[in-house]
């Protein structure tokens, strides 16, 4: 967890506290950034903080972690409410919010003003245009895209995401902060869903659409995957972790972004999300968790 590769963003401001912006809190402080965690509330700060607790000492429970390391991270993860003043002093600002265009779009232009002129502008979004996200921001040629996968602490991946906009010194110090957090970079266009989303929830729809026309159980979908194809979890069991809610809004942007059939939600996952069985996060998806 420590590392002598130099660190340009020795300070780091996350925004949002949910399961993404938790874990990436969590990488940037274990590779020795000083990390601000910032939400709209108390509670959602609180509940960041917890998850990474959590992680951390199940890690020391598993003897990946010692104490001493766990205690260290903690230490250099503060957080706040106040947005503006979490990105004060920040070399690179993550955004992890809501996947709402207008949101993020808000959230970085209000930024932009208010950080260093060299402060990086970084959204972890899964799919929405960057060019959109980022439209109207201050120095567009220091925003990019970091893409991070759930669960972030254990998964290899960073995609990249450059815009028509975004300055090579910026891939050049992002793809090296990627190295530092212990992830392997990789770099896209903007595009929809990115190279990630576009496959993955491609891949998950039809497998809810095979679910569906019962063409098999859950389970032995999952594990045409799994045993057949080596993938670490099947697409249905992984629809689950990531949110039905969060990957039908993808499909849907994706649908008219592409205007692809493949992207179009299956009845099915509509209903499931309107009965608020969001995989997970809610107890029931696919699978009873
Ligand atoms: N601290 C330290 N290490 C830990 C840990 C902790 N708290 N918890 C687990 N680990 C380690 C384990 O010790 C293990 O290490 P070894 O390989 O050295 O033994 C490793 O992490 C794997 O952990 P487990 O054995 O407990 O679990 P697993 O083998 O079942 O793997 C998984 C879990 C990594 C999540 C795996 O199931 C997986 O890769 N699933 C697919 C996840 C995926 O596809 N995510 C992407 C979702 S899409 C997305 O995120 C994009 C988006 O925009 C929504």
């Amino acid at each position: 967890m420590t590392n002598t590769i130099p660190n340009t963003f020795s300070t780091v401001a996350v925004l949002g506290a949910g399961t993404m912006g938790a874990g990436i809190a969590q990488v940037c402080a274990q590779a020795g950034s000083s990390v601000v965690l910032q939400d709209i509330t108390a509670e959602f700060v609180q509940k960041g903080l917890e998850r990474i607790r959590d992680f951390l000492q199940k890690g020391v429970d598993k003897g990946k972690t010692t104490a001493e390391q766990r205690d260290a991270v903690l230490a250099r993860i503060t957080t706040t409410t106040d947005r503006a003043g979490a990105c004060r002093q920040a070399r690179l600002v993550i955004e992890a919010v809501p996947e709402k265009l207008e949101l993020k779009n808000g959230l970085f232009r209000e930024l932009s003003a208010v950080v260093s002129p060299d402060c990086v502008l970084a959204s972890n979004t899964s799919s929405l245009s960057l060019a959109k996200v980022f439209a109207g921001v201050q120095g567009p040629a220091r925003c990019i895209g970091m893409h991070f996968f759930n669960p972030v602490p254990l998964m290899a991946l960073l995609e990249l995401v450059r815009t028509a906009a975004t300055g090579q010194a910026t891939i050049d110090a992002v793809t090296a902060y990627a190295r530092l957090l212990g992830k392997e970079p990789i770099l896209v266009v903007d595009s929809p869903g990115f190279a990630s989303s576009r496959l993955g929830v491609c891949l998950g729809l039809e497998a809810i659409r095979m679910f569906e026309s019962g063409v098999a159980s859950a389970e032995d979908i999952d594990k045409a995957m799994v045993l057949g194809y080596g993938h670490p979890m099947g697409p249905l069991k992984l629809t689950d972790l990531v949110g039905l809610d969060v990957r039908l809004a993808i499909a849907d942007y994706l649908r008219k972004e592409l205007d692809h059939p493949g992207f179009q939600a299956p009845e099915l996952m509509r209903r499931m999300v309107a009965e608020g069985k969001l995989g997970k996060k809610s107890g029931q998806g696919f699978y009873r968790w």
